[in-house]
């Protein structure tokens, strides 16, 4: 497939040396070189301190890129190809007059600029000001940032005055890269082009609605980090709520960005906020102990490296959610996400109510409705669930449910990109439909904090549960409470 050949741009990544550029951006802009969709002369900068010169610099990303890279190490030609046009820019990013020399790499006030902040939030705000004190600062100026946005509403609304004093709304990209999977951008065809669909996709055939983002992995050697976060601000504040957006909008007049955003933030608006009662019944929260994963054994969360004596924080949230809008009235939104599950696995089940009426009696079981599963990985599956008829000669009619699959043919499979291509390239084509617009981050700071709050004033404190298993027993608990229960393909 080809890509369009994208604008006249040059990329400048902050904290080039770091975990996220190392293993996402020069992986992704490499894919996007190869696949011609960035321009000829492109000039991709690395700021950095920690090698001594080019070739030291060039080395790590050669060596992370060939253990990281799924398809092995790089093809030698292309990828010397490939490093003529990366750059390394030794500098203090805080300092302005450091700065100033990449005016040579960046003079032509021409072509676009793309400045990638792979780097903590607390230094956005003076790298932004030293940027704009070298020059860099111009309209056609792209400014990427990725969460952690904050740790809650005040600090996310800290850090953004600070961006927004120097950069416009529109010149700001946050990037959630949920957005960027395959499959996420497949809901919206799935939902929008389909007049089947949309129909359904509501208060009077949705039963419930249940997206788990499960990883098996722990907090790989980031305790200090994880410790700040845990489950809820990690994975649920960001990934999970902007999964339950894009499942439960309106349909936009248009695929243009504000359209989608503003149909966004009314669903992150509607969610229904949690009294202390309600948090105690509809949220569950817990933290790994040792067990075993994929037949391995592993230490428990407070075991893990770098782990102190005592910690309250959650690997693992599970949340009944409400929205509160025409819609989807009555209709729960479990949530859930954890480290150290049984495996990884992200996906939206939505699950239909029964036939109002079974004229097959008991053959018809209780848990035979209709769903829809729609998979983000391991692999990429959407599939429907319907019921049908056994073959055979008997006088009833036996019934089973079959899964009529909607996943990509191979060839798409193939092709589907990493997520950072995908977003490394719409900054680049400067569409931000797939970035979080600040009153979006807003909106789920304000419900997450709400629960968070609760969760102090209640004193409530995450359970055990087993590395390897699906969490405590009382998120299944959430769920079975309403006579449901979490989907298990
Ligand atoms: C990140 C979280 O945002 O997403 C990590 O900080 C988590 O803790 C990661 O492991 C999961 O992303 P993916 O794409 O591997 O599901």
């Amino acid at each position: 497939m080809e890509i369009a050949s994208s604008a006249n741009c040059d990329l400048l990544i902050v904290g080039g040396e770091g975990d996220l550029a190392l293993r996402k951006l020069y992986p992704a802009l490499y894919a996007l070189w190869r696949g011609d969709a960035l321009c000829e002369q492109v000039r991709i900068v690395a700021l950095a301190r920690k090698s001594p010169d080019r070739e030291g610099f060039l080395a790590l990303v050669k060596e992370r890129f060939d253990t990281y890279n799924p398809s092995g190490a790089a093809d030698p030609e292309p990828w010397s190809q490939f490093i003529e046009h990366l750059h390394y820019y030794p500098a203090d990013a805080t300092s302005a007059e450091a700065l100033t020399g990449l005016q040579e790499h960046f003079g032509n006030a021409e072509r676009g600029l793309v400045v990638y902040l792979a780097t903590p939030p607390h230094i956005f705000a003076p790298v932004c000001r030293a940027l704009e004190g070298a020059g860099l600062v111009r309209p056609s100026t792209r400014i990427v940032v990725e969460k952690p946005l904050g740790s809650n509403l005040e600090s996310f609304r800290d850090i953004n005055r600070e961006l927004t004093s120097i950069f416009t709304e529109e010149q700001v990209y946050r990037i959630d890269h949920y957005l960027g999977k395959e499959t996420v951008q497949n809901l919206l065809a799935l939902r929008f082009a389909n007049s089947v669909i949309e129909p359904l996709w509501n208060n009077r055939y949705v039963d419930n609605v249940q997206i788990t983002v499960a990883e098996n992995i722990g907090v790989s050697g980031r305790w200090n980090f994880y410790e700040e976060a845990g489950a809820m601000r990690d994975m649920l504040q960001n990934h999970l709520l902007q999964l339950l957006s894009l499942a439960a909008m309106e349909p936009p007049a248009h695929l243009s960005a504000e359209d989608v955003r503003n149909e966004k933030v009314k669903v992150l608006s509607c969610l229904r906020p949690m009294t202390d009662e309600a948090v105690r019944n509809n949220t569950v929260i817990g933290q790994y102990t040792a067990g075993a994963v994929k037949g391995e054994a592993v230490v428990g969360y407070m075991e893990e490296e770098g782990a102190e004596k005592t910690s309250h924080t959650e690997t693992f949230v599970a949340v009944k959610a409400e929205i509160d809008n025409w819609r989807w009235a009555g209709v729960p939104f479990y949530l859930r996400t954890g480290k150290r599950l049984q495996h990884r696995l992200a996906e939206i089940v939505v699950e239909f109510k029964q036939v109002p009426h079974s004229i097959f009696g008991p053959l018809l079981q209780s848990d035979s409705g209709n769903r829809m599963v729609i998979r983000l990985q391991p692999d990429e599956i959407i599939s429907l669930e319907l019921m049908n008829k056994q073959a055979g000669l008997e006088m009833a009619l036996p019934l089973q449910q079959v899964s009529l699959d909607l996943t990509f043919p191979e060839e798409n499979e193939r092709a589907a990109p990493d997520a950072y291509q995908r977003l490394l390239l719409d900054v680049i084509r400067e569409n931000p439909t797939l970035f979080v617009r600040a009153d979006e981050v807003e909106a789920a700071w304000r419900w997450v904090d709400g629960i968070r709050a609760a969760w102090e004033r209640i004193g409530m404190r995450p359970k055990n549960y087993s590395a390897g298993s699906w969490g405590p027993s009382e998120s299944i608990a959430l769920v079975a409470r309403d006579g449901r229960s979490w989907y298990e393909a």
